[in-house]
């Protein structure tokens, strides 16, 4: 090995040395020994495509000397990197050269250092830097042809071909036109949903490209920022011909530009100092601007505020006050800042009496919303959907669709459930959205006959007549009434084979009269109380499977010796058993081979009872954490039920109609069939346990110690993250076999497992962690990785960690290289923790008015 090694080299240096000498003209590297002055040379790429050296930024004389790349024997020079952007020397000779310490370094007489790379220390003999044909300057280990350093990895506002726009990569605009400093707009990858967007300042978005609903953004510049990865979706983005009406660039449409890479050559992307990224190609006589964003006022990032409605009218940015809101900053607004944007004159759903009513608004675009529902009438949706709760802000029923049925994905009832962000008045396309609002703070805007709708006739202010609504409403219950009953009876008795003619009390019809159309489609059959006492021999001990946040679970024997786990709900909410039963048809409709499947409901008096299927083998934790059985799950199980377990809530939090979020995520919610593919139980419970509640900061906590993550457990926010925080605590509890909060870690000097892991992972001993009757099975890389995406998951700060389609890309990619994770949360803090309950709410939270938190046990 060792001559062949050094023989390599040998011939590598020799190579390299000689194209120096035969060229020493326009020379493409800077070694050990030839460096790089400031006295006019220059480094030339050897295909003469680019050139490095010390310059001078046009239309500026006095801020200094820059390094940087610029394309060769372009005029005007056109910079596409800069290595000390933020240093640049004060008209004193300096040096670019590879220091004797083997980093790249800008230097001046003094020593003082402008720029430098922070490698490890190596004989500066062995190091090349070298400008490839690409744009790329590169720092080589002579010995091995290793790239050490590269400026593609750090880019300044330039977007080159053969880069790739990842988590890592960031172009950050120059200050102003001449000065390359480090200015405000920064292009970057969206953590969550992995799209490009503009960031002004470290904080505020100013643009994103899924803010009107849709993915704004040409598939040829996704294309682009792939690297020219053929796995880009090219679905998922526009054409480019579909883009170029809208978008004043140019030629886009005669360039086929999603699939020839020569297409490619002479291309840029510039993240240009007023706030634009730009696309730009070279054609014969100069640069010519192909696609920019924002492309207009309108398509900056929420340009008029919240409910403020942006339009182009006046040829610049326009913001409209819609009917029954008001600027939040009047003054401002006045003078043309619109940030502030509106507020409502009167909140929704204050007056019992009086119905809300809508705005109906054509072609409008707005930000995505926050529930999908399937509704197959326009009215449904209204009612149902958005009337029937106080959260819901402005809906938009988008047709029935034949698809909606069957699938997750054709969900044509969209609700919008936070403050309306992005909206604007469109030309061609756009939702016809229906904003709720109060009936008297329009009555007040259209009796003002002097001061019309802002927006002209495009809003027709609706008022719905409740009479006439009731009247229709009840004509329609009292004609279907009778039909209904027997359809469901008809529908019970089939689907309880052997169970005669269930009694139909009082309560049981009611329940039975809330069907609706849309439900003939939905099997979640209605089970008589006494059918279940009977099968569950009157509820008693020994039918008892376990205990779960939401109540007991039994094991139930119907007739014809079926098997069904039922679940007793122990909720006192108040829930009436009209919604009740719309969120048990709403959950019905949540079907994946990772979730548990419904199979019918009961309600009487006080007793609301979930029939699910029965899982024989019980739920995870009863393998993973006792000694004999474990054995039964070999790593392979252990991660397809890891697999299956993110596949099934990535379903829940995205896919399915209804987002659900979990929010008691643990192993003993997760069930196993006869072949141990995992099942997610008590999905969707929380929402039955808590009715319509969709804030963010619930009123309400329910969850289990050891799976909360820290912003629900101490100040009740919930969101998707906090789902993935107990996903995290699963795959570590599965990789090692111990429970989050055992008392084994008091030994080790740690708090938790979270804290056993973080500190394994930081000794880079990682794989201790594996439960040790999983060494014969296991396999070093998938166990690794799932660590890796583990404490991801369990980052302290939601926003660092992992969303659902996020894990499952890393956890089924073969090469992806993982992000590192930041110290889990409940690490550092000493928690006073007994066992369960004791986190008493009135001590450590401010806004929640209750908390349950269950006990850890199976069922
Ligand atoms: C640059 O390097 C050359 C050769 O080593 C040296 O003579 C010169 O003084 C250096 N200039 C500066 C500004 O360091
Ligand atoms: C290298 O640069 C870093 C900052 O980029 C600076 O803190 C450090 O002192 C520099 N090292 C040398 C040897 O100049
Ligand atoms: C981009 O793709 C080219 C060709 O496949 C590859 O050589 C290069 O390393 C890639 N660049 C990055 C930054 O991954
Ligand atoms: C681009 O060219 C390829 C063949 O080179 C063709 O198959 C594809 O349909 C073209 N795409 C567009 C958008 O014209
Ligand atoms: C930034 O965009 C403006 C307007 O499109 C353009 O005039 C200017 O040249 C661009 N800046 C750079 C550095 O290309
Ligand atoms: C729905 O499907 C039926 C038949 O499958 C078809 O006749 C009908 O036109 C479809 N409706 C819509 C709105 O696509
Ligand atoms: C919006 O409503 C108008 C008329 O009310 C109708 O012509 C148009 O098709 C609707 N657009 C959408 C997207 O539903």
């Amino acid at each position: 090995m060792q001559p062949a090694g050094i023989s390599l080299s040998f011939l590598l240096l020799v190579v390299l040395e000689t194209s120096n000498f035969q060229s020493c003209v326009a020379r493409d590297t800077i070694t050990s020994n030839s460096l790089l002055p400031d006295d006019g040379t220059t480094i030339i790429s050897a295909g003469k495509g680019f050139e490095l050296g010390f310059f001078d930024p046009e239309d500026n004389i006095n801020t200094g000397r820059y390094v940087g790349i610029w394309y060769y024997n372009l005029s005007p020079r056109t910079v596409v990197w800069v290595a000390n952007r933020d240093a640049p020397l004060p008209y004193v000779p300096g040096n670019f050269s590879i220091g004797e310490d083997g980093n790249l370094k800008l230097v001046d007489k003094m020593g003082t250092s402008y720029f430098n790379t922070t490698l490890e220390r190596s004989s500066p003999v062995n190091r090349i830097l070298k400008l490839l044909d690409s744009g790329n300057l590169v720092l080589i280990d002579g010995s091995s042809g290793n790239i050490l350093w590269q400026s593609f990895a750090e880019p300044t506002d330039t977007f080159l071909p053969g880069m790739t726009m990842d988590g890592g990569l960031k172009l950050v605009s120059w200050m102003a036109i001449g000065n390359p400093a480090t200015g405000s707009f920064t292009f970057e990858q969206d953590q969550e949903n992995r799209l490009p967007k503009i960031m002004k300042g470290k904080t505020a978005p100013h643009w994103k490209s899924d803010q009107s609903g849709s993915v704004e953004l040409p598939y040829f510049v996704a294309f682009f920022l792939s690297n020219f990865s053929r796995s880009v979706d090219q679905a998922t983005y526009k054409s480019s011909s579909a883009y170029s009406s809208k978008n004043p660039g140019s030629a886009i449409t005669s360039l086929n530009y999603s699939d020839e890479l020569e297409s490619y050559a002479n291309t840029r992307l510039l993240m240009n100092s007023s706030g634009e990224i730009q696309f730009y190609r070279w054609e014969q006589d100069g640069w010519s601007l192909m696609w920019k964003e924002p492309h207009d006022a309108c398509s900056v990032y929420n340009p008029c505020g919240n409910y403020g409605s942006c339009n182009l009218k006046s040829g610049g940015l326009n913001c409209d006050i819609l009917p029954g809101f008001k600027p939040v900053f009047p003054d401002a607004w006045k003078t043309g800042d619109f940030s502030g944007g509106c507020e409502r004159k009167l909140d929704i759903c204050n007056m019992p009496s009086k119905p809300d009513t809508f705005l109906n608004l054509k072609l409008m675009k707005v930000r995505k919303p926050d529930i999908l529902y399937a509704a197959d009438r326009e009215d449904t949706c209204r009612q149902e959907y958005c009337l029937s709760g106080c959260a819901c802000q402005a809906y938009y029923y988008a047709g029935f669709d034949n698809r909606s049925r069957n699938n997750g994905d054709g969900s044509s009832c969209l609700i919008w459930t936070s403050e309306l962000t992005n909206l604007q008045e469109y030309v061609d396309g756009g939702h016809n959205l229906s904003i709720r609002v109060p009936v008297s703070a329009i009555e007040g805007t259209s009796s003002k006959r002097e001061n019309p709708p802002i927006s002209g006739n495009r809003v027709t202010v609706i008022i719905v007549t409740t009479v006439i609504a009731v009247v229709l409403l009840a004509g329609t219950l009292t004609c279907s009434f009778y039909r209904r009953i027997i359809a469901k009876r008809k529908e019970t008795e089939k689907s309880i084979p052997g169970n005669p003619m269930p009694y139909l009390d009082d309560s049981e019809r009611q329940a039975a009269e809330m069907v609706d159309e849309d439900d003939k489609f939905i099997d979640v059959p209605y089970f008589s109380l006494e059918s279940i006492l009977a099968a569950t021999n009157n509820f008693s001990d020994t039918n008892k499977l376990g205990r779960g946040g939401f109540g007991p679970v039994y094991k139930g024997i119907f007739p014809e010796e079926k098997e069904i786990a039922v679940k007793r709900l122990s909720s006192h909410s108040g829930q009436g058993m009209e919604e009740f039963r719309n969120e048990v048809v709403l959950i019905a409709k949540l079907q994946h081979r990772n979730l548990v499947r419904l199979l019918g409901y009961c309600i009487k008096g006080p007793e609301k009872i979930l029939l699910y299927e029965y899982m024989p083998n019980k739920s995870l934790d009863t393998f993973i954490f006792d000694e004999g059985r474990c054995i039964l799950l070999d790593w392979n199980m252990r991660f397809n039920i890891i697999l299956g377990i993110a596949r099934g809530l990535l379903y829940l939090h995205q896919d399915s109609r209804l987002r659900i979020i979990h929010r008691d995520l643990k192993t003993s919610n997760i069930l196993l069939d006869e072949e141990m593919n995992p099942k997610i139980s008590d999905f969707g419970l929380a929402r039955i346990v808590q009715g319509k509640e969709t804030e963010a900061n619930t009123i309400k906590v329910v969850g289990t110690y050891g799976y909360m993550s820290p912003e629900y457990a101490i100040e009740g926010l919930f969101s998707v993250k906090s789902d993935v925080f107990s996903f995290g605590v699963i795959i570590l509890e599965i990789v090692s076999g111990k429970r989050n909060t055992s008392g084994f870690y008091r030994s080790e000097e740690v708090l938790s497992l979270l804290g056993y892991a973080w500190r394994l992972w930081q000794e880079r001993k990682a794989l201790d962690l594996v439960d040790k009757k999983l060494l014969e099975s296991c396999n070093g890389t998938e166990v690794m990785k799932s660590i890796n995406i583990g404490l991801l998951c369990v980052q302290d700060d939601p926003s660092d960690r992992p969303t659902m389609s996020n894990v499952l890309i890393m956890l089924s990619s073969e090469t992806t290289t993982l992000p590192s994770p930041n110290q889990p949360a409940f690490v550092g803090r000493r928690r006073t923790s007994s066992t369960s309950a004791s986190l008493s709410s009135k001590a450590e939270t401010i806004s929640i008015n209750e908390m349950t938190i269950s006990a850890e046990d199976g069922r």
